[in-house]
């Protein structure tokens, strides 16, 4: 079998050179355990913060030399472990490698309905990704009919869920993503607009399209692109912060002038709701239904980018950081599922 490890910290952006391809033998499952043969991984921007040598957020850490982190939808090939049999299909933090013997009791799994959908949507729509989108926009956003939501890294996982979800809610919704390729793809989805972050008139263009004025302002990224979301906030605006692709890997204080200061003028000055939170944990299960019942009634679309075997993990990884033309949740198929 293979997996991949880390060869060295990523310095800033990961590399594919960060991580190394080692071929082992099949581990045979102990006591307690079971052995899971991996279809599906899932890439996604927080490993990063599993990969710094000094842990800065989440718990996971990788060193180098270990298997990198992150989650997966495997079968089960063999059990010594009571409730799980063979054939099972589940989804877990099993981490990128073609084979792993887990005791469940120590990492946890999900068994899944794959008759409900294809196995790999528990690692976008039906999974981490959905129930993260799902908080932006209900629990945490509280976006409501006729108001008008933007959302950067509109064309990822997330925000490519999120204008969905925003669409169901009656919400007028705007995107933000990188390249007029992209753009339209998130356009075909059914947001309202997708504006070019790339583009050199990008803070005029985003203008044009919210001219009320910004209700929810869904943060994925940071950088220039909030710089002209912040000035078109409404009064009392919520701004879920999900994440901050654009500062990940620069450590906490990063390489700029302290820009700290016009930051809380403005959260003062408009009133701004700004709260961080966990996707996961904030949506739970009941997220999970609601999505899946979206799904069923085609209110809402599965879309993935999928890339070919666990050697390219890496490079598909780093292309993540460094710009990409995925659309929707970025995984690796590792085997054949049908
Ligand atoms: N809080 C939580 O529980 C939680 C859970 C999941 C994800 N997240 C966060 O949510 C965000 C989106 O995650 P995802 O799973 O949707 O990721 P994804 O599918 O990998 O998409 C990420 C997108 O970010 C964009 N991007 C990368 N660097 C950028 C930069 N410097 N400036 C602007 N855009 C940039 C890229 O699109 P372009 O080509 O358009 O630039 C990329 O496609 C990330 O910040 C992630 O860490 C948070």
């Amino acid at each position: 079998m293979k997996q991949i490890v880390l060869r060295a910290y990523p310095q800033g952006a990961p590399r594919a050179e960060d991580f190394a391809v080692e071929t082992l033998a099949i581990p045979e499952p102990s006591a307690g355990e079971v052995l899971l043969k991996t279809y599906w991984l899932s890439l996604d921007p927080l490993i990063r913060f599993a990969l710094d040598e000094q842990r800065l957020t989440g718990r996971a850490q990788v060193r180098p030399g270990e298997v990198v982190y992150g989650g997966a939808v495997s079968r089960v090939e063999a059990s010594n472990a009571a409730g799980w049999t063979v054939g099972d299909w589940v989804e877990g933090r099993i981490g990128w490698r073609e084979y792993a013997a887990i005791d469940p009791q120590l990492v946890p799994l999900r068994k899944l309905d794959c008759q409900a959908a294809p196995p790999s949507a528990a690692l976008g729509l039906l999974g981490m990704p959905g129930q993260t989108a799902h908080a932006c926009m209900i629990e945490i956003g509280r976006v409501k009919a006729g108001e008008t939501v933007v959302i950067s890294a509109a064309a990822g996982a997330v925000g490519s869920i999120a204008g969905q979800i925003g669409k169901i809610l009656g919400a007028r919704v705007i995107g933000i993503a990188g390249g007029e390729a992209k753009c339209r793809a998130v356009e075909a989805l059914g947001f309202d607009a997708c504006v070019d972050y790339k583009s050199p008139d990008f803070p005029q263009k985003l203008k044009a399209h919210c001219d009320g004025g910004i209700d929810v302002y869904i943060e994925n990224v940071g950088g220039p692109v909030t710089d002209a979301v912040l000035p078109l906030l409404k009064y009392q605006a919520r701004m879920p912060v999900c994440g901050f692709i654009a500062y990940y890997g620069i450590g906490l204080e990063g390489p700029g002038p302290d820009r700290l200061p016009g930051f809380m003028r403005t959260i003062m000055s408009k009133g701004l709701e700004v709260r961080g939170f966990g996707g996961a944990l904030t949506a739970g299960p009941e997220a999970l239904e609601d999505l899946a019942g979206w799904y069923r009634e085609g209110r809402i679309k599965l879309t993935e980018a999928v890339v070919e075997g666990l050697e390219q993990a890496p490079a598909a990884f780093a292309g993540i950081f460094s710009g990409n033309s995925h659309v929707g949740k970025l995984v690796v198929r590792v085997a054949d599922d049908q």
